[in-house]
């Protein structure tokens, strides 16, 4: 049951605490993995970038982006991945231990621990949903990156997936279920520019004897995969270069 004396996020970090401690954090990468493949590609990720992973979980896809950032001619990229969590972080750390270039640190995306104009690409695999407050994530995303810096959120659970609001009731915090549409609003209304959104379909077959409790059958299930992740796209405004015809003194 719902401890009322908790915070939102202190609720947040309980209950991923216990997936974590449930072995959930790795096994969460054979379902996120063939949409985040997807959005890597996109994401045009280049040796000597600065990245965030925010809910990073067991820091999968923060070591896929380590690998993709790593020494190259423009210098040797750094991956940040941040999640409410601490036993998350713990269990990234420890499955990280051979990679330089990364570091992970607990830390909420109402308040990110990290600071101004930093980061060149923002990734975010099946979190976004969870933050009481998105308003305020927006606005410490927007913070911690770097003019021009590109974001991606992978969002599985919205409203025009409608076999995703299957889980709802059957999660135990509560969740923001907007659209695409909505999703791409609220983007704006925070100064995000270039804001984009795509269906990004889940190929991984399923097998006739895999066993859910998430949906209400295996044809959902399916359906589920086909309609696929939204994918939120944006950018950071250049704020280094004036709009024509703006003169500064
Ligand atoms: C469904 S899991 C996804 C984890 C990982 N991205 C993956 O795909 O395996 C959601 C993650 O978001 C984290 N999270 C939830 N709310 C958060 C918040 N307010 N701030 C930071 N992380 C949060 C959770 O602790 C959890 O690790």
């Amino acid at each position: 049951m719902a401890d009322n004396r908790l915070t939102p996020d202190e609720a947040l970090q309980q209950e991923f605490n216990r997936w974590a401690d449930a072995g959930e954090g790795p096994k969460m990468e054979q379902h996120h993995l063939d949409i985040t493949m997807k959005t890597l590609r996109l994401m045009d990720l280049r040796p000597g970038e600065r990245v965030l992973d925010l809910g990073c979980g067991s820091g999968w896809a923060t070591r896929l982006l380590a690998r993709l950032v790593s020494d190259g001619p423009e210098g040797f990229g750094q991956v940040v991945g941040i999640d409410i969590a601490d036993e998350m972080i713990r269990q990234a750390r420890a499955a990280s231990r051979d990679f330089e270039n990364i570091l992970y640190v607990q830390g909420a995306a109402a308040k990110l621990p990290w600071e101004e104009n930093f980061f060149d690409k923002v990734l975010s695999v099946e979190s976004f949903y969870y933050y009481p407050d998105q308003d305020r994530a927006l606005m410490e995303l927007f913070r911690v990156m770097a003019p021009r810096a590109r974001l991606f959120i992978l969002i599985n659970l919205y409203k025009d997936n409608a076999y995703s609001l299957q889980w709802v009731d059957k999660l135990k915090v509560p969740v923001h279920v907007r659209s695409a549409a909505e999703y791409a609003e609220l983007l704006k209304s925070h100064a995000f520019q270039q804001v984009e959104w795509r269906q990004i379909p889940d190929d991984t077959p399923t097998p006739d004897d895999y066993k859910t409790k998430s949906f209400n059958s295996l044809d959902d299930l399916r359906a589920f995969k086909k309609a696929g992740a939204l994918l939120l796209m944006a950018s950071k405004p250049d704020l280094r270069t004036p709009a024509p015809g703006y003169t500064i003194y």
